[in-house]
């Protein structure tokens, strides 16, 4: 898999070109014209119901599109990825996240290692310990019960926990919750910490490399916190009963298990995952640490059954019935082909208001990528946007832009059944009325309203056309019957697997993030200059070291 298509040389990709060029997109008399355009692209993917029939596709559009997957060799790396070849090429890595949601008792060797036994020894240590947590076996040092379980970690170490917890919530344990501290600004851990009672406090420092200056530096901090207020407390006095009280209370996520021992985290109280598992991808690792205490062990294993049910729709499935390869195809033809730039990313569930911020980092961490995986730089544009926020708040804020503006946004609207809280307001069923706005919404990006049925209203003519919705706007709509650990699950995987759908189109390795890597090393430069090197100013440029000098006056009002 080294050698990789360049997809704007295979014929599927001119052709859709073509098609583009003469693509007027007519949603009304698509709809019209076609009896079967509903149900022809409508895909039931384990407990999904996926409607794709407000896209701005045809069936040639769609037949087209899966040629150009064909032409790509989507399915070979697809199965690669399953079966443990290196994609991630510049890391030299398996991809295999998937086999973490395995179940137990197939096993599957790679590199000369059987992992199933692996990733299930894993599992079974989270478990007690989460069971143990959550049933007062495990106490922190002055015998009292765990009450909150502080996450340390960030991007992948933090978004996928944080997200699924607050998914979830209706799923922790009465009298338990987590907390979650990654920014490295300062305001992040003072505040997340202010309030809480350190005897009852787990720390679970996160981090797959324990190398990564936020999650470190919050650990010490949270460390420095638990031993002052400690001591104040009378708890601690000494280098041993400071030790005692780190192992009660600090446990680790790591790949890295030497540096966890070094932090003085005991090496018994560490969960350790694999490299061949990306940070972004993690979530169904030890990572999800947090998310096993405070949801129980059973409905952790839920969650992993269902990334499992989507991995084998993925892996299986006939391309035109195969809802992750068609979703990434359609976000390839927005993308090259009707030049879309972002993706929206609506739930309508305040259980997902960090869905959209969890899938910037999937989506955009993993096809962000400017050359293919075989070195030449790409001529075509890669990675959207996506962004997002919760119904109904974002209509009131930038659904004009997706009415009216000039730009094609793709959205993709996710939806349940079945609420968490079913609450009335009167005789009115307010999931309902949220829900209505879920299909009002669509129905109105797709279909709009013309200049004859706003002028039909008694619009004064000078008003009409701002009072037009031009229509033809693409969505997904996405419906569960609700927010379960399982149907969690099977939606982090649908996206994963379309984002490696889009990934593999471009040719680019979807499983590197050497873009991050510049910042982080120049912050490391940088630093000295604030605390006053003149030296390490000096070797700034003109801009930054003018910035660092105004900001120094500020601070220090030199
Ligand atoms: O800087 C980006 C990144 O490497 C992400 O890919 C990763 O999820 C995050 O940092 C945290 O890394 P770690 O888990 O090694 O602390």
């Amino acid at each position: 898999m080294t050698t990789s298509i360049d997809p704007i040389n295979t014929p599927a990709w001119k052709q859709l070109e073509t098609h583009a060029q003469n693509f007027t997109p007519d949603l009304r008399t698509w709809f019209a014209t076609d009896p079967g355009r509903v149900a022809n692209n409508i895909h039931q993917v384990g407990d999904l119901w996926i409607d794709l029939s407000k896209n701005l596709i045809t069936p040639k559009t769609l037949t087209l599109l899966c040629d150009l997957a064909d032409e790509t060799r989507v399915l070979q790396r697809r199965d690669a990825m399953f079966q443990g070849a290196h994609i991630n090429t510049t890391e030299d890595r398996p991809v295999l996240h998937t086999a973490l949601r395995r179940p137990q008792g197939q096993p599957l060797t790679i590199d000369g290692q059987n992992i199933d036994a692996d990733v299930h020894d894993v599992l079974g240590r989270m478990y007690t310990f989460a069971a143990a947590v959550r049933d007062g076996e495990w106490s922190g040092v002055t015998g009292k019960p765990i009450e909150t379980v502080v996450n340390i970690g960030i991007g992948g170490s933090d978004l996928g926990p944080a997200m699924a917890y607050e998914a979830l919530k209706p799923y922790v344990q009465h009298g338990l919750s987590a907390r979650f501290i990654s920014n490295i600004d300062p305001t992040d851990a003072a505040e997340t910490l202010a309030d809480l009672n350190p005897e009852t406090t787990l720390f679970i420092v996160a981090s797959k490399t324990f190398g990564t200056l936020e999650t470190l530096t919050n650990a010490r901090l949270a460390r420095q916190w638990l031993w002052e207020r400690f001591t104040h407390m009378g708890i601690t006095s000494d280098d041993a009963a400071r030790t005692r009280a780190v192992a009660k209370h600090f446990v680790a996520v790591s790949t890295a298990l030497d540096r966890v021992a070094e932090f003085g985290i005991d090496p018994a109280n560490t969960f350790g995952f694999w490299d061949w598992v990306g940070g972004r991808y993690s979530v169904d690792s030890a990572i999800g640490l947090s998310l096993a205490i405070t949801i129980g062990p059973e409905n952790f294993t839920d969650f992993l059954n269902g990334f499992h049910v989507v991995d084998e729709h993925f892996r299986t499935e006939d391309p035109t019935h195969n809802a992750p390869l068609l979703m990434g195809l359609v976000n390839v033809w927005y993308s090259n082909f009707l030049g879309a730039h972002t993706h929206a990313i609506l739930p309508y569930s305040q259980h997902l208001h960090r869905f959209p911020a969890y899938l910037q980092q999937l989506t955009m961490e993993s096809n962000g990528k400017g050359v293919r995986w075989s070195g030449e730089a790409v001529t075509y544009n890669t990675g959207e946007v996506f962004w997002g926020e919760p119904g109904t708040n974002g209509q009131h804020a930038f659904y004009q832009l997706l009415h009216q503006g000039t730009r094609v946004v793709p959205a993709d609207f996710i939806g349940f059944a079945h609420p968490a809280h079913p609450l009335k307001d009167g005789d009115t069923d307010v999931h309902d009325l949220f829900m209505a706005n879920f299909f009002a919404q669509t129905r109105a990006l797709a279909f709009g309203k013309t200049a004859d049925e706003v002028r039909a209203e008694g619009v004064a003519e000078t008003l009409i056309s701002a009072r037009t919705f031009p229509g033809n706007r693409p969505s997904t709509a996405i419906i569960a019957p609700s927010l379960t650990p399982s149907v969690l699950g099977q939606l982090i995987a649908l996206y994963e697997h379309i984002t490696f759908t889009q990934g593999a189109v471009w040719g680019i390795n979807s499983f590197d993030q050497w873009g991050v890597e510049l910042g982080k090393q120049l912050a490391q430069e940088i630093t000295p200059a604030l605390a006053g090197d003149t030296q390490a100013l000096e070797s700034q440029d003109r801009s930054t070291q003018t910035q660092i000098n105004h900001f120094r006056q500020l601070r220090h009002g030199e």
